[in-house]
């Protein structure tokens, strides 16, 4: 008889703390992103839905920064702008009330990079994900006018008029910025719909979108005997970010950190050794000698291999 009654006792406490998390969590609901989403760039929007009187602060804790929201009565999403870095971000968002902690909430998303080998093959658990659906769509619609309004190839004259400006600002905020993203022409490369994905898919070979521009380049570069195999295979974003950058021509990094990414790789040849006649030392950039797009020399190299100094 007592035993059983410990039973209840405990029973019925087990059932009252799930009560009470349950309530606790649904204080607050991240509505975006959704867990365990694959990222290519560093920048993330993150949207909140928050009823509750229960807590007036909301924190969100990236790994490299801290963001506090005050709640305001009189709404109830809250969206946010953040960073991310390489590899895995746990973004936890968490709840108080004069400064006691209520609750939390994490998501997990995974920022790929091609040009790493410790970023290049994420856990599998990550997966892409898109946004640009009508039913996502639907939860912005009351605030956000979410349709296109730009007219091809005519630039904004203040970009912050663009629809796309004021969720995805961050996206052309370093230095170097491709001509195309800074006026806002997103389209100009964002033109494939489709059902499952995304309004504002890409070409699966990213070259031909770029050489429906840069057609000058094809030309040279379709009349060059030696292409180099990435941009052969149509992946000038593994070396160009499509938006903005802080090293010059958008490079995704320093130009001898883009070429030993990939170089130290056993996908590729080894890196230059002391043994090979390459004449890479820490003084020379590898593009001083050597071309990244195409050529008619061997070893994409720029010159004739008697007239490049070593
Ligand atoms: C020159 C072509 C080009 C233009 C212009 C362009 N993009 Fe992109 N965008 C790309 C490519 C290529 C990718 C695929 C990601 C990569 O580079 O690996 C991409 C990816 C993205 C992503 C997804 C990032 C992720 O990891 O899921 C967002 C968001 C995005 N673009 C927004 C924009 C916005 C907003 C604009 C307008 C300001 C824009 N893009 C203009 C080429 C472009
Ligand atoms: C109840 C109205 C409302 C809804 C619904 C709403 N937003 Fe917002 N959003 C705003 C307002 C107002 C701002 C600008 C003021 C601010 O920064 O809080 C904003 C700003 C943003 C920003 C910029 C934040 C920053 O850091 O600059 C992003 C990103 C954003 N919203 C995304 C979304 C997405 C995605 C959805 C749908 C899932 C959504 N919002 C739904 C009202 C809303
Ligand atoms: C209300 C906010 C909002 C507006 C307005 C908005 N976006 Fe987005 N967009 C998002 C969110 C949230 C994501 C998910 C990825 C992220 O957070 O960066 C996204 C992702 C994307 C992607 C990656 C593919 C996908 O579907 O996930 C592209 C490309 C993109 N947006 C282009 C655009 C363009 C072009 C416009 C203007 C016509 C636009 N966006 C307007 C919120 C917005
Ligand atoms: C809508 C047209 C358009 C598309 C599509 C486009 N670009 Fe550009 N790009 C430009 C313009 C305009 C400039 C600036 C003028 C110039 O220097 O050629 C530029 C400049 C550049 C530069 C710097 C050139 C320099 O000398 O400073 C690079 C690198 C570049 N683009 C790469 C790409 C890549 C990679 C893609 C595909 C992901 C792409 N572009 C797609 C229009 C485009
Ligand atoms: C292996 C890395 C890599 C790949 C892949 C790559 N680029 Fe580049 N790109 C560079 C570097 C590095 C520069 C800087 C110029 C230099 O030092 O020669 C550059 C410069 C440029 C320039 C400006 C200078 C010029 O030669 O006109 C354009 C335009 C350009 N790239 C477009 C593209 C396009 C389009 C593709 C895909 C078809 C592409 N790139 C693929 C690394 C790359
Ligand atoms: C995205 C990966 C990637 C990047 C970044 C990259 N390469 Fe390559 N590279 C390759 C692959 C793959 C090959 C073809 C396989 C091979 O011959 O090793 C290649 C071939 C080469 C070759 C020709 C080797 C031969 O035997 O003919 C040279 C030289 C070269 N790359 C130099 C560079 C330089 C310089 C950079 C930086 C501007 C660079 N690579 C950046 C992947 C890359
Ligand atoms: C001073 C000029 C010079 C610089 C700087 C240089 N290279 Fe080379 N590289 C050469 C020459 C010349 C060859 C051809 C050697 C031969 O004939 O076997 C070569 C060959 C190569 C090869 C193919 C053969 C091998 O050894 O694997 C690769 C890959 C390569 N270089 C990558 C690079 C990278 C990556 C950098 C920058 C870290 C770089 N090179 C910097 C001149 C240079």
């Amino acid at each position: 008889m007592k035993l059983t009654n410990s039973y209840t006792r405990i029973f019925i406490f087990i059932c009252m703390s799930f009560v009470t998390l349950f309530a606790q969590n649904n204080l607050f609901n991240i509505v975006y992103p959704q867990d365990n989403k694959l990222h290519t760039e560093l920048t993330l929007n993150v949207v909140i839905e928050a009823h509750s009187q229960n807590f007036d602060t909301l924190k969100i804790v990236t790994p490299i920064e801290q963001i506090n929201i005050d709640l305001n009565n009189d709404k109830s999403i809250y969206c946010k702008g953040i960073s991310l870095k390489l590899g895995e971000n746990r973004i936890t968002v968490r709840s108080y009330k004069n400064k006691k902690f209520i609750s939390e909430k994490i998501k997990h998303v995974y920022v790929s990079s091609q040009l790493s080998h410790q970023y290049k093959y994420p856990p599998i658990k990550y997966k892409n994900s898109y946004f640009h659906n009508d039913k996502n769509e639907a939860k912005c619609l009351r605030c956000h006018d979410m349709s296109v309004n730009e007219v091809k190839d005519v630039a904004f004259k203040d970009i912050t008029k663009s629809n796309c400006y004021k969720c995805h600002k961050n996206i052309t905020k370093e230095k170097y910025g491709h001509a195309p993203a800074v006026n806002w022409l997103c389209t100009e490369c964002h033109n494939i719909k489709s059902k499952d994905k995304s309004k504002y898919g890409i070409t699966e070979s990213i070259s031909k979108s770029c050489f429906h521009c840069h057609k000058e380049n094809k030309e040279l570069w379709d009349a060059s005997r030696y292409r180099h195999e990435p941009l052969d295979s149509g992946h000038c974003n593994k070396c160009h970010n499509s938006h903005s950058s802080p090293y010059e021509m958008f490079l995704r990094k320093p130009v001898n950190e883009i070429c030993m990414g990939c170089h130290k790789d056993k996908h590729a040849k080894a890196l230059p050794t002391k043994n090979s006649k390459c004449g890479f030392n820490d003084k020379k950039q590898c593009t001083d000698c050597h071309t990244p797009h195409a050529t008619n020399r061997p070893f994409l190299l720029k010159e004739v291999l008697n007239k490049v100094k070593k």
